[in-house]
């Protein structure tokens, strides 16, 4: 309680993400944001995520591309076409969306990050 109240004083989301300058946004991204994405990550697996970077979901040229999401390379088969049900795309539904809405605070989906692949 008291340390989720401290993480959240550090770097607050001062208005919404819509509102933010790009400077607010590369700011929020680097304290808040993919510190709590890391932990989302580790936690559904450590070994194949022991670090979270700009990179995994900008990629290598993220900066580049001044980190224009969605990523082009982050291809996805249409869900309604093809869901596998498979481990990683639960984690990516039912932990990675719903912290990325958090985090944002607005409703997103899986092409914040993917591009449909057809
Ligand atoms: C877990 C995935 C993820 C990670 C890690 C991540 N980002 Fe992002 N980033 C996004 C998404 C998704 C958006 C687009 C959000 C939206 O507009 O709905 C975004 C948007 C941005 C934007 C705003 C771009 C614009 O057009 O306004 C900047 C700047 C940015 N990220 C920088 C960074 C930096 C720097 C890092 C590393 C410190 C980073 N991001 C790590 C997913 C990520
Ligand atoms: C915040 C960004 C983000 C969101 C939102 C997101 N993903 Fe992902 N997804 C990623 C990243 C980053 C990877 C690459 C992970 C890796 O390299 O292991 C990935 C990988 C995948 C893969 C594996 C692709 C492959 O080629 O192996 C699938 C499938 C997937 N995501 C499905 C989904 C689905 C379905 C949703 C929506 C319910 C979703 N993702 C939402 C960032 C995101």
């Amino acid at each position: 309680m008291l340390l989720a109240a401290c993480t959240a004083a550090r770097s607050p989301r001062t208005r919404s993400w819509d509102a933010m300058s790009y400077d607010e946004r590369l700011a929020y991204m680097q304290t808040t944001f993919t510190p709590a994405m890391e932990r989302v990550f580790a936690r559904f697996d450590e070994h194949r995520y022991p670090k979270t970077t700009c990179a995994t979901c900008h990629g290598a040229d993220g900066e580049a591309r001044r980190y224009k999401m969605p990523n082009p390379d982050l291809l996805l088969e249409d869900p309604r076409e093809a869901m596998h049900h498979d481990e990683l795309e639960r984690f990516m539904k039912e932990q990675v969306t719903p912290e990325l809405s958090r985090l944002l605070g607005k409703k997103s989906d899986c092409f914040a990050c993917h591009t449909l692949d057809r």
